[in-house]
């Protein structure tokens, strides 16, 4: 039911390792959110154990719904519709977020609206910047995804840029594993690099001659281990700070360099960053610099709204919402949901 001219949606998040729900209004306010992170249970495993993740859902997500609307001071007959994260992420994760949002749905009669998490975590942006509308650049970088991507539009993506074989957050947590420092990895290298010298360790930086947008990080990941390996067989201690520091350098530089090509060749006035990796202080600030030399208006969710959370999902349903797409009963939780389908 409205509450006068606005709309208010609950939405779900649980396609990785956190467990979430939000009430948010009109896309850009967030009335409340409620994550329950599972991140101390994988890091007993060094990285997320996909049946431990989903069966940790089904434990939670009633109550973390309860708690979102409890924390808004809201029940679900005050719910203009309810979005949930359909893909892509953990099949069984997302099946959790989906069967829930279907079974609420269909016993309230709520419109359900299915949303891409990417298309999520660039949503972030509306809720941090409230004034901030589309045509702009975004670079997301997440654990599973780094793309760079031309929203023309609500719920209008074209992606420019892609990684070739591994995501900006998975090669931090995949090197922070082998520096001993464990999942996950990224804020933890962020945090040892700080006491580092960026240059003490040369690391290549991937060039992808089939398109000059699209990312490689598997080159700078073996790159590094082999300069572990190498260091190890030659008996010669290694610096973490150091590794942490020439990693995240060469990562960073990389992000930045895309980024800048893009919003050049694109003719883009504003530039948006997403996704977990986006917490990351030398790569806000290293793209923040690059914005201002380019004379580019720059839009960094908080830390809270780049890792995954629920009141994201809420923003891209809304805007889904208001064009209206409602998802029926068939709603099917899709592993490798492409962007804009
Ligand atoms: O967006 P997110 O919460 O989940 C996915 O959709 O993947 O991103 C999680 C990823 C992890 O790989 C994590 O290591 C990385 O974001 N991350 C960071 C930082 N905080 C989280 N990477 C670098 N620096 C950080 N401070
Ligand atoms: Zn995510």
């Amino acid at each position: 039911m409205e509450s006068g001219n606005d709309t208010i949606i609950l939405s779900i998040e649980s396609s990785c390792d956190e467990t979430a729900a939000a009430v948010t209004r009109n896309g850009r306010e967030v009335i409340s959110s409620v994550i329950s992170t599972q991140v101390p249970i994988h890091t007993l495993y060094g990285g997320v154990v996909p049946e431990i993740a989903s069966r940790k859902h089904i434990e939670r997500i009633s109550q973390v719904i309860e708690e979102a609307l409890s924390k808004a001071d809201m029940t679900l007959d005050d719910m203009d519709a309810i979005a949930v994260t359909k893909g892509p992420g953990l099949v069984g994760a997302l099946l959790v977020g989906v069967s829930m949002a279907k079974a609420i749905s269909f016993a309230k009669g709520i419109p359900l609206i299915g949303v891409h998490h990417i298309e999520g975590h660039i949503s972030a942006n509306y809720i941090e910047y409230p004034e901030l509308v589309p045509p702009f650049m975004c670079l997301v970088v997440s654990g599973g995804h780094t793309n760079l991507v031309n929203v023309s539009d609500y719920g209008s993506y074209e992606i420019i840029g892609r990684t070739r074989d591994d995501a900006a957050g998975e090669a931090f947590d995949k090197i922070g594993r082998a520096i001993g420092l464990g999942y996950p990895g990224g804020p933890k290298i962020e945090k040892a690099a700080l006491s580092g010298d960026e240059d003490a360790i040369d690391l290549p930086r991937a060039v992808v001659n089939e398109n000059k947008y699209d990312f490689s990080f598997s080159g700078l990941k073996s790159a590094t281990l082999n300069y572990l390996n190498s260091a190890e067989m030659s008996g010669t201690p290694i610096s973490v700070p150091d590794v942490a520091a020439s990693f995240q350098k060469a990562v960073v530089g990389v992000l930045t360099d895309h980024a800048e090509l893009a919003i050049k060749e694109y003719g883009a006035d504003k530039l948006a960053i997403a996704g977990g990796v986006a917490c990351n202080g030398a790569f806000r600030s290293e793209i923040r610099k690059m914005c201002e030399r380019n004379d580019v208006e720059f839009y960094a969710p908080s830390k809270e709204l780049c890792t995954d959370n629920a009141a994201m999902i809420g923003a891209a349903g809304y805007y889904d919402y208001i064009n209206g797409k409602r998802d029926g009963m068939d709603l099917d939780a899709i592993p490798y949901l492409k962007l804009g389908e």
